[in-house]
């Protein structure tokens, strides 16, 4: 398989850079199968944090015992977020991906009992409703990643009471993602699927990758772009006497 590099910080900062104004999920897709194989380094190099962040928030609010939730991690990658739930006593990991080459790297991990190839936007999760205490996608949802449609196939993958862990950036060329984000978070929200627990703005998410992704601020800023961790919990299902729980599915946002 070609490979997309692997040089210096300027050819990190270019491959990313690239990848970030693609907007079409075919052309992603197929930029992760080459990518596959350098992209832990790549996100090293970009100080990629949002794995630990998002981890830390959910970690933070989990109710139980890590050790006997069932996780999902979707849009998986190579692996890393399954890296720091194993570090903080998670270890019944679930994930999936749209890339089979993303995949293979996270299943040489070691740290995933399933995987599942899995493009979101096009195809349901390959999970029974109510399956999982917490979800995550971390670093997908962006244009031409992962669609906001694509958010209620989370929801309904998640057990009642359930977390729902997200991460998108906040550079100016993801700004209209986000609203648009937002604005189905909300709506979902608003009718009463989910409360929000946190939105966590990091202004450090990682490094820019031009001067025209950078976000002025302080100079202790300077060079990164900012970046969001949300955090849900899944309403519970109330049972009013006589009246059976509806089990309308969560479309039409
Ligand atoms: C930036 S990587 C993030 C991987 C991992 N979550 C992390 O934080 O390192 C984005 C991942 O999302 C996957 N992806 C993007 N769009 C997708 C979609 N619509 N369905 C499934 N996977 C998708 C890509 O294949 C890639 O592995």
């Amino acid at each position: 398989m070609a490979r997309e590099g692997d040089g210096s910080l300027s050819e990190v900062w270019a491959r990313v850079g690239s990848l970030h104004r693609i907007n079409d999920l075919a052309h992603t897709l197929h930029f992760y199968e080459r990518w596959a194989l350098d992209y832990d380094q790549d996100v090293a190099n970009l100080q990629y944090r949002a794995p630990r962040l998002a981890v830390d928030c959910l970690s933070q609010a989990f109710p139980g015992p890590p050790h006997s939730a069932l996780i999902l991690d979707v849009a998986c990658g190579t692996g890393l977020v399954a890296v720091e739930l194993q570090a903080r006593g998670f270890l019944q990991l679930h994930g999936v991906d749209g890339s089979p080459a993303m995949l293979e790297q996270a299943q040489a991990r070691g740290l995933y009992q399933h995987l599942s190839l899995c493009t979101l936007g096009q195809e349901p999760l390959p999970s029974p409703e109510g399956t999982y205490d917490a979800v995550l996608m971390v670093g997908a949802l962006s244009d031409g990643q992962v669609p906001c449609s694509a958010i209620p196939e989370l929801l309904r993958v998640t057990k009642p009471g359930g977390l729902v862990c997200l991460t998108t950036r906040a550079n100016p060329s993801n700004l209209r993602y986000k609203a648009a984000l937002e604005a189905t978070l909300d709506r979902l929200e608003q009718a009463g699927e989910w409360e929000r627990l946190v939105a966590w703005t990091v202004d450090r998410w990682e490094l820019a990758t031009s001067k025209l992704e950078e976000v002025p601020g302080t100079s202790d800023t300077d060079g990164y772009i900012p970046g969001i961790v949300y955090l849900y919990r899944k309403q519970e299902v109330t049972q009013v006497e006589g009246v059976r729980p509806s089990a309308q599915p969560l479309t039409g946002l």
